[in-house]
């Protein structure tokens, strides 16, 4: 890129996080402005300071009127985005006997009202601007059944969908969505597993891969779906898991 040449805007919601922050470092090495939003607005400043060119912003994207004034905060701050990348997630091990409405509407919020409230927000603007790209983080739980995740389960599986019916209804009109459904990765999220060192050992032995994921497994991932690279690529479901689901 020269000096003269706009960076594109790219907004990742969940910046604070580990995935997120990695996403967001990739994306600002590759010459996008980033808005680092994260409810945790002090992770997502950290993640910003870290990086240049970017901005944070803080955001619960569970609520629409906060979704708006990010969006707003964003086209003032950075100019009008071409990304959005939805990373933003809650994960915790749970039972479906023992979860109350409360903690369904928690886990339902973060990962699907979230990404739906974030991609209803800013659709409008790519399609004006000629086009834009989505890239939503799903999980290979939204895609089989294991056990004490049920409501996360249900929440990713909801995200795969969005993505599908975003490109099918703004596919023509410029918008092309994918989806990632990462396995597991060795983020604070996968300390069920991870802080049990055996438990762990034995778990990478049973993968192709042999290792557990990494944050720049999914990083280079988003690259590539927010490149040109996979223009053909619409509504996809990319699983990014060491061929756990193989
Ligand atoms: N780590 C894994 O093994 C794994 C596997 C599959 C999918 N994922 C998905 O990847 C994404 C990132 O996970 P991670 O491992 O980096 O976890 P993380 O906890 O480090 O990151 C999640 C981020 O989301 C933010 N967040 C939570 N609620 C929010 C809200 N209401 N509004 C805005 N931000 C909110 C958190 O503050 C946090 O910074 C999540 O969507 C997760 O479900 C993770």
């Amino acid at each position: 890129m020269t000096g003269s040449e706009k960076r594109k805007v790219a907004v990742v919601t969940g910046a604070g996080g580990a995935i997120g922050g990695a996403i967001a470092r990739r994306l600002a090495d590759e010459g996008y402005s980033v808005a680092c939003t994260d409810l945790d607005a002090e992770s997502a400043e950290r993640t910003s300071l870290s990086i240049k060119g970017s901005a944070h912003f803080a955001c619960d994207v569970t609520k629409e009127a906060e979704v708006l004034k990010l969006r707003d905060d964003v086209r003032k701050k950075l100019g009008e985005p071409a990304l959005l990348v939805n990373v933003a997630g809650l994960f915790f091990v749970h039972d479906l006997l023992t979860t109350t409405e409360e903690t369904f509407d928690q886990i339902i919020g973060v990962n699907l009202k979230g990404t739906f409230l974030t991609c209803k927000t800013f659709i409008p603007g790519f399609i004006s601007a000629g086009g834009g790209t989505i890239v939503n983080i799903a999980s290979t739980a939204g895609l089989h059944a294991s056990s004490t995740r049920p409501i996360y389960s249900v929440a990713k599986a909801g995200v795969i969908m969005l993505t599908k019916s975003i490109t099918v209804d703004f596919g023509a009109k410029g918008v092309r969505a994918n989806v990632i459904c990462p396995g597991l990765i060795d983020t604070p999220m996968a300390d069920w597993i991870t802080k049990d060192t055996e438990a762990l050992k034995k778990w990478e032995k049973g993968m192709p891969a042999q290792r557990i994921g990494t944050v720049e497994d999914i990083a280079k991932m988003v690259s590539f779906l927010a490149s040109e690279d996979s223009d053909y690529m619409h509504g996809s479901t990319v699983v990014v898991d060491g061929g756990g689901l193989a």
